[in-house]
């Protein structure tokens, strides 16, 4: 369920297993490829993509970042992942490109996602599970030995989970980000994460004339209140160094208000249905840790299903939990550290932002706290 990178992917690597999947999706084909999201990796999606025959592209037109730059009190302070992590290094690259990438290689193998389903619903996945929807104004019935709830946070599968079955782990954030895409030659080769006294500001990209900018804002702000001038101003004051750097301007092609949460659901299983993505957690983006989760999700139930057809053996499906939360709230911990460190919270304290200041001094002079945020935003083997 879901034509998100992780359905994608997850169908993709049971393909090259030579095992049977129909990926359904509520969306168009379009909506997909061209909803801005994400856009770092770790060195194991690279792996991961690579390895799955999809990373043609990634590797010719992916970014290579050997480190990130955190910005405050006027100054930029260089995180070098390399040198810490002994050579890991992360790579920018859209998202959707990678949705993209992943829907050519389903179209390639002859087997298209079902895109603009409507009425999906699933049911008796505790024994034999059945998926029913519309398509094309014809009712369709799936009867399957699995169900992968890849649908996304507001998908149907994690809410079809009867609630004695599950936990859910949540907390909302008391800000969201203001996210633009801006036709404008990036003016630093790294991500530059800042905390002002205004609040966060993240210089990001997607290639070598787009960048892609985020400010932290009010849940709920109203986008259109910032007209480009007010965004580009406050982009500005928050980034800018007392060396003189400051982000290029131009125009800017997309704009969105997206709120910040953290989720986890465990197990991520419920008898023949499966979790893995955002179904089964959310991360504040600050620590660019949601897709990476997504790929790491999959990868497993990949393994798991291939283990289970090939040997009849059901183990890696019974663990599959437990190893995905392991690392999931791995990534929580440190997306919430990375998110209460850089944000000014609206009820927060002088003494709150000194000591926030002090922090970032520490994680960009230790060696020790240097090397940790260096290992952690990496991802782990
Ligand atoms: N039926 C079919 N498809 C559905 C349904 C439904 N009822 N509900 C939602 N979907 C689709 C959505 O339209 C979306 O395309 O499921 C897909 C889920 O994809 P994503 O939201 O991209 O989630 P996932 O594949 O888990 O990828 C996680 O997305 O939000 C980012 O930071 C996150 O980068 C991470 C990535
Ligand atoms: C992005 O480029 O969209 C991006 C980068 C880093 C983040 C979040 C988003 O932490």
């Amino acid at each position: 369920m879901g034509a998100g990178p992780a359905g994608l992917l997850l169908g993709h690597l049971l393909h090259l297993e030579g095992i049977d999947s129909t990926i359904l999706e509520s969306r168009s084909r379009e909506y997909v490829i061209e909803r801005v999201r994400a856009g770092v990796l770790e060195p194991g999606t690279v792996a991961t993509l690579t390895a799955a025959g999809v990373g043609v592209r990634l590797k010719r037109e992916g970014m290579h970042h050997g480190g990130i730059q955190m910005a405050f009190g006027g100054r930029r302070h260089r995180v070098d992942f390399e040198e810490l992590t002994g050579g890991r290094s992360i790579t920018v690259y859209g998202q959707n490109e990678i949705v993209r990438d992943l829907i050519d290689a389903h179209k390639a193998a002859g087997r298209a996602p079902f895109f603009e389903c409507r009425q999906v619903r699933i049911a008796d996945f505790d024994s034999a599970p059945r998926i029913e929807f519309e398509h094309n104004g014809e009712e369709y019935q799936v009867a399957c030995d699995f169900i992968a709830g890849c649908d996304g946070s507001h998908g149907i599968c994690r809410p079809s989970i009867p609630a004695a079955c599950v936990r859910v782990y949540a907390r909302e954030f008391p800000f969201a980000w203001l996210g633009i895409l801006a036709e404008a030659p990036p003016s630093s080769a790294e991500l530059v994460y800042a905390l002002h006294e205004r609040g966060f500001a993240l210089f990001s990209m997607r290639s070598p004339s787009i960048t892609r900018l985020y400010l932290q804002c009010a849940p709920g702000e109203d986008a259109s209140r910032w007209n480009d001038c007010r965004i580009w101003d406050e982009l500005t004051t928050r980034l800018e160094t007392a060396d003189g750097w400051r982000p290029n301007r131009g125009r800017i092609v997309q704009k969105n208000v997206a709120g910040m949460r953290s989720m986890v659901v465990a197990p991520m299983r419920c008898g023949r249905l499966f979790l893995a993505g955002d179904a089964a957690h959310i991360v504040p983006p600050a620590g660019a840790k949601g897709l990476n989760l997504a790929v790491a999700d999959v990868r497993l139930l990949a393994e798991a299903l291939a283990a289970y057809y090939r040997a009849g053996r059901s183990h890696l499906l019974d663990s599959y939990s437990d190893r995905c939360l392991a690392r999931v709230w791995r990534a929580q911990r440190f997306s919430y550290w990375m998110t209460s460190t850089l944000h000014r919270a609206p009820d927060g304290s002088e003494f709150d932002y000194h000591r926030q200041l002090a922090e970032l001094e520490y994680a960009t002079t230790s060696r020790a706290a240097m090397t940790s945020l260096a290992e952690n935003y990496v991802g782990w083997e």
